[in-house]
């Protein structure tokens, strides 16, 4: 096979000469330019096997060379990079039909990755789907650090389709206002967005609340009613802590998913469903899966699409955007927005947010009803941070057998009358011991002599245990 040509367009002169250089290492050829005309005469004279273009050039703008070059050379794949990092960028690209988008700074070994993909999905003869091109301007995601363009560049990729996606990510994140994008972007925007939380509704009325009943079905039930499915018919479900789900249920929503349909309780009527389902927890479902809680099978079925959301304090960038949308949402019309001063926003982007966005929303909102100042400084930060820290850390001064004690009765609360699965010993020492070996690790650099000294055990014990308990100690960095 002749070796592809990769057509290359981007006015940073600097960033054309890295990409020649990593593909024409990696077995390309490459021919690059700083305009989007000269790509284009390019393409319509036949040349190149792949397009990688960037949004803003001088000349033309990247997004609006994609038509063109569809109309004389569909079949060519084109990828587009952009500084313009907004979640409206990558859903633009993604709904002209770009073969894949990357955010700037982006990672030269990906956009090889995705490279040699294109080519084999070229071969394979599959055709891309036509993203309908629905899109607003004001995008209700806030936040353009690498961590988010990395969930914009998933959400784009899916929005389309059916595809069901499982949104993970700490309390507070953002996972719910993921969800609703991702119906709102859809092809189902006019139907139904259904939400229902695992975690809010008694656990025997779930399965009623999710499929529905018939008049009679249980004490109680004098009129039938229609369950979250069908209601959102034709839309997308969004099936919230879903790791909170009783098993009775899990095994019938498997079911749902595995036949497209279900009956209601008491009800022999085959109810069809078209729904498009997004599911979120922050739990860790493998957690629950080997407690015997949670189905693997449903987790595979769920699980098409991972989408992680980052906890905010790994996305500092993004705080003082935050800010000021919650300061300019919540300002009443007509008064005087308030100012943050440096100061004060250093603060914010230091600080470690247990409660990520929603911690960081109450602030502002507390901040703008309570104080009367114009400007908001440091000291106003930290009498309103520490009051909230007084409640954040409210429960960490209890002993660590007392915490245990507290997980345990959780733990066996959620098995009711049931014992877990056996081999409850070891489990429940690993869990313990992960982290302690892990910390030990970390305080001494990775030198397990050391560690061993300070844990108190055989250096051979020590090693079998990093082993079993797969902890990672590549580099000196334990990772957990
Ligand atoms: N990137 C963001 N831009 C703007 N607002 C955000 C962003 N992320 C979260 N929020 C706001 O923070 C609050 C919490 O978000 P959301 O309810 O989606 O979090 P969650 O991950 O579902 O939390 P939980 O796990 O507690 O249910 C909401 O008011 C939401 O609008
Ligand atoms: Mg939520």
């Amino acid at each position: 096979m002749k070796k592809p040509l990769i057509l290359i367009a981007d006015d940073d002169n600097a960033i054309r000469l890295v990409l020649e250089k990593k593909f024409n290492r990696s077995g390309f050829y490459t021919k690059s330019t700083a305009k989007g005309k000269t790509l284009l005469a390019w393409i319509k004279n036949g040349e190149g096997d792949l397009v990688i273009t960037d949004v803003i050039m001088e000349d033309s703008n990247g997004l609006e060379l994609l038509p063109l070059i569809q109309n004389v050379r569909p079949d060519l794949p084109i990828i587009v990079m952009s500084g313009l990092n907004t979640i409206k960028t990558a859903i633009d690209a993604s709904a002209s039909g770009a073969y894949e988008y990357f955010p700037k700074p982006f990672d030269l070994d990906k956009v090889l990755d995705v490279v040699i993909k294109a080519f084999n999905y070229e071969k394979s003869g599959i055709k891309k789907t036509e993203a309908e091109n629905i899109l607003y301007d004001d995008m209700p995601i806030i936040g353009r650090s690498p961590a988010m363009q990395e969930v914009y560049r998933i959400l784009a990729k899916v929005v389309a389709s059916d595809l069901t996606v499982m949104i993970r990510g700490e309390s507070g994140t953002g996972k719910e206002l993921i969800a609703q994008a991702l119906h709102d972007y859809s092809p189902r925007k006019d139907k139904p967005f259904i939400a229902i939380n695992m975690a809010a509704i008694p656990r025997e009325l779930i399965e009623s609340e999710l499929f529905g009943y018939e008049r009679g079905a249980f004490t109680g039930a004098d009129r039938s009613r229609k369950g979250k499915f069908e209601q959102a018919d034709e839309g997308t479900l969004f099936l919230d802590e879903i790791g909170d789900m009783p098993l009775e249920a899990q095994t019938r929503l498997l079911r749902v998913l595995q036949d497209g349909c279900f009956t209601s309780l008491g009800g022999k009527k085959l109810i069809y469903t078209n729904v498009r389902i997004v599911t979120a927890t922050h739990r860790n479902l493998s957690d629950l899966i080997n407690d015997g809680l949670f189905r693997e099978d449903l987790y595979y079925r769920l699980n098409v699409v991972p989408i992680f959301v980052p906890p905010l304090r790994e996305r500092a960038d993004d705080v003082p955007l935050l800010v000021h949308h919650f300061l300019n949402q919540f300002t009443d019309i007509g008064s005087e927005k308030k100012i943050i001063d440096a100061n004060a926003l250093t603060k914010l982007e230091n600080y470690q947010w247990p409660g990520n966005v929603r911690e960081l929303e109450n602030l502002i909102k507390r901040i703008i009803i309570l104080t009367p100042h114009e400007i908001i400084d440091l000291e106003t930060i930290n009498l309103y941070l520490s009051k909230f820290e007084s409640i954040n850390t409210k429960n960490v001064n209890i002993s660590l057998g007392a915490s245990v004690e507290k997980h345990l009765n959780k733990y066996f609360d959620l098995h009711k009358n049931e014992l877990p699965a056996s081999g409850l010993y070891n489990r429940i020492i690993h869990e313990v011991e992960r982290p302690l070996i892990v910390k030990t690790l970390k305080l001494v650099k990775g030198n397990q002599l050391k560690a061993s000294e300070l844990l108190g055990i055989n250096r051979n014990t020590l090693r079998k245990k990093i082993m079993y308990l797969d902890i990672d100690i590549g580099n000196n960095n334990v990772n957990i």
